[in-house]
């Protein structure tokens, strides 16, 4: 018998949404849990929330709970967040500062590095080597940190080291978290992501993105099939020509892209008069109207890096039906709130960018849900990349599915 999975892809019509189950069904989300958010990379955190030793920022994936931390030796380590002893959490809050890490249940103190540094009354054969933290595949590029739950994590190094350039002249180290914001979508993990992969909708509901944002399928679907428009390749040829990697880039396994994609004529930043939001520019990007770095890595983020500010976005599945987003605004360390930036003319874009995301995602989520409901096409002309993103999710699934025992009769 093959898994259910198998059984609902064999059924599905490419080039259609999914079917029903896919957003809606507890096991088909335990399967996405299980072969793709516990076996591939993450993103988690941007390096820079971690100024110095002892900073942590703690993340929950399904029923994994992670704990990312900055060593003494400057190093950023990842461990689960579950103690040695009798498994208690160690750290409850979202971010903080530690000297070491001390378990609230019986106070066993592991050391930043993961190793257990003191537990009491444990008698005299009791190593304490043995009951270290376990630790979770941690990597950073270019001032973001990724992390993977697998045991055997897949390679990292192909995505890091054609992504890492393109990064490297934003300078993200020396970034500061300007404004945070995570919202709860209620919509599946896939609504969020398909939603993103098209601006079919941008012209319907996004007005204030739309300002500086070009929602022309010719230049969005660019690398999906479509050939790339004249103005588009000089772009991508004078940023090139000042050394700023910027060419389209989608890996072959269709899991990550990059591409330096211009704004409208004359926009610098995703701001309401488009001009730029920070004075004190973030990284080296030489001229302003460099456009915005659109990045994306399934199944965790997705970013837009400009010359002024970047902003980093994490998508967090929590239930069939609800998906967490979190977006940070990130500008340079030394840019003052008030002088440099205006918080609300930096964030308000995307604040409601996001907002009216959410709305049509739940409003995507809440029509599924009938019973009525029938996978219908997607424009070829605007929504090649929600079928770029429907067939990495599937390939990805079906290679993991293991075919189930026949039922005994
Ligand atoms: S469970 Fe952590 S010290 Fe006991
Ligand atoms: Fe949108």
């Amino acid at each position: 018998m093959v898994s259910k999975i198998n059984t609902l892809l064999a059924r599905r019509t490419r080039g259609h949404a999914l079917e029903q189950a896919f957003y809606t069904d507890p096991e088909v989300f335990q399967a996405d849990l299980e072969s793709i958010f516990y076996r591939e990379w993450l993103f988690a955190a941007a390096a820079c929330e971690l100024e110095k030793a002892g900073s942590y920022v703690s993340h929950k994936v399904g029923e994994y709970r992670v704990i990312i931390i900055r060593g003494a030796d400057g190093q950023i380590r990842a461990f689960h967040n579950t103690c040695r002893h009798r498994g208690s959490i160690l750290c409850k809050a979202a971010k903080g500062h530690v000297p070491k890490l001390v378990c609230p249940y019986h106070q066993w103190t592991y050391e930043l590095d993961g190793s257990l540094m003191w537990a009491r009354d444990m008698g005299p054969d009791f190593n304490p080597k043995d009951h270290g933290l376990k630790t979770v595949h941690c990597r950073e590029i270019a001032g973001l940190i990724y992390i993977c739950l697998a045991d055997d994590a897949p390679d990292f190094d192909a995505y890091a080291n054609r992504v890492g350039p393109y990064l490297e002249p934003h300078d993200l180290s020396n970034a500061k978290v300007a404004y945070e914001s995570t919202i709860v979508e209620n919509g599946n993990w896939k609504l969020v992501w398909e939603n993103n992969r098209e601006c079919y909708h941008c012209g319907g509901n996004h007005p204030s993105l739309c300002r500086t944002y070009p929602d022309d399928p010719s230049v969005t679907g660019v690398g999906e099939g479509g050939e790339t428009p004249d103005h588009l390749q000089a772009h991508f040829d004078r940023c090139e020509a000042a050394g700023l990697p910027a060419n389209f880039h989608l890996s072959e396994d269709g899991q990550y892209r990059v591409a330096r994609m211009p704004l409208k004529e004359g926009a610098e930043s995703y701001t309401m008069d488009g001009k730029a939001a920070v004075r004190r520019w973030l990284g080296r990007v030489p001229f302003a109207d460099a456009g915005a770095l659109l990045q994306f890595h399934y199944p965790t983020t997705w970013n837009h890096f400009m010359t002024d500010h970047s902003i980093v976005f994490r998508v967090t599945p929590i239930s069939p039906t609800e998906t967490e987003v979190t977006t940070k605004w990130l500008v340079h360390k030394d840019a003052v709130e008030g002088v440099d930036y205006d918080l609300k003319r930096l964030t308000e874009v995307w604040v409601a960018t996001n907002d009216e995301d959410r709305e049509v995602v739940e409003d995507n989520q809440m029509g599924i849900n009938s019973p009525s409901y029938v996978p219908g096409p997607y424009s070829p002309i605007q929504e090649s990349g929600v079928l770029q993103f429907v067939d990495w999710y599937c390939e990805t699934i079906a290679d993991r599915q293991e075919p189930q025992p026949l039922a005994a009769e």
